[in-house]
């Protein structure tokens, strides 16, 4: 099957989404039927973007990014399902992404490993109906991963990369662990993030690439520091394409236990509220000892979950954390010390 492409005008790349609002109500008819007689009412309602069981959970009705356009069948599997929910005491994260997509068509999100970068990446895109492209930027990603290449002689055995399918039919490109970008594809981006929004393929003729309406993009990394090895300052032209930072930290820290994250564990796993609430405890001071560089590693709350699993399935507090956080934590026989206490301190108390 020929794909085609729907590429949008040259255009500026940092646009909001155009025409927003004037698609995303859809008009419905309803037939009632009393006796003999029939009365059909039009109701006008706006278009929901997915189907997620989240939805309406999160306040992002009022902005479609993709307003009266139907992505491909081709691409509907690369649109997430079965995403569970993002919890947050209050910060509302889905909400402040999707508007900065509706506005700016990009974000960047910051924040220590864990905290859920890519899960909300993932939900943002399942509930408002995007496919995703991800590309991990970490590893020894090359700009023929990202641009394309060809196959064999001839222009027909073209494979286009990532970036150049994101540009040509839209969707969500997820950039993870951006600070590890090399500078060569930084330097190919750069052009597509800002006002002229396209690519040049030199590799093929110097076709022009532009960037399709509804492409949308979010960068994700963990902040610049010695201990995320890899990790350098964000070169500073891609930084100043993005026009909206969301900063990721864990729920629980230290004394600080939310309840929200509690509530997740149980629901996640079954497990009693008890238990749940001192294996956050563990966490949160797991995270404290990690932020003020005392551990190499702070657990998230999807390791947490993992612990508590086990724990559910019958092995007991201490025996079942030794086959997941302390193992998970470090080699290093003192730290695994140093977590086993801290474990020990919450359950034998
Ligand atoms: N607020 C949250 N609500 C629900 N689940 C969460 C939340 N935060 C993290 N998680 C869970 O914690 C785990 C780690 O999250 P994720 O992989 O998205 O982190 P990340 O920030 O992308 O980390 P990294 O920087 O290492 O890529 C996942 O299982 C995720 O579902
Ligand atoms: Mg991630």
């Amino acid at each position: 099957m020929k794909q085609e492409s729907k590429t949008g005008v040259l255009g500026y790349g940092t646009d909001a989404i155009k025409d927003a609002g004037k698609f995303a109500i859809k008009t419905e008819s309803v037939s009632l039927r009393r006796g003999t007689s029939k009365i059909t009412v039009d109701i006008s309602r706006r278009r929901e973007m997915s189907q997620s069981p989240h939805y309406h959970k999160y306040d992002i009705a009022r902005y479609d990014l993709h307003p009266g356009y139907v992505f491909p069948e081709f691409l509907q599997s690369l649109v997430p399902a079965g995403t569970p929910e993002f919890v947050d005491s209050g910060q509302r994260y889905v909400e402040r992404m999707t508007r900065a997509l509706f506005y700016f068509k990009q974000c960047a999100l910051i924040g220590p490993s864990g905290t859920g970068k890519t899960h909300i990446t993932y939900l943002v895109a399942e509930l408002t109906g995007l496919p995703v492209w991800e590309v991990n930027c970490g590893l020894q990603t090359s700009s023929y991963d990202l641009i394309g290449r060809f196959i064999g002689l001839g222009k027909e055995n073209w494979v286009d990369g990532q970036v150049t399918s994101w540009l040509r039919f839209g969707g969500l490109l997820y950039l993870d662990e951006a600070n590890m970008m090399k500078q060569d594809v930084a330097t190919r981006l750069n052009p597509v993030l800002d006002t002229r929004g396209h690519l040049v393929l030199t590799e093929k003729d110097n076709e022009i690439v532009t960037r399709h309406p509804y492409a949308t993009l979010i960068i994700s990394m963990n902040p610049f520091s010695a201990e995320f090895s890899g990790t350098k300052p964000l070169n500073a032209a891609f930084r100043r394409r993005m026009s909206v930072w969301v900063n990721f930290d864990f729920e629980s820290v230290g004394d600080r236990v939310s309840q929200q994250e509690v509530a997740l564990l149980v629901k996640r796993t079954n497990i009693d509220e008890n238990t749940a609430y001192k294996i956050i405890r563990v966490g949160a001071e797991m995270r404290r000892l990690y932020k003020a560089g005392d551990l190499p590693y702070g657990p998230s709350i999807g390791d947490l979950i993992h612990w508590a699993v086990l724990i559910k399935d019958g092995s007991d507090p201490l025996s079942s954390a030794e086959e997941t956080i302390v193992a998970l934590t470090s080699d290093s026989v003192e730290v695994q010390g140093d977590v086993r206490r801290v474990i020990e301190s919450v359950f034998n108390s």
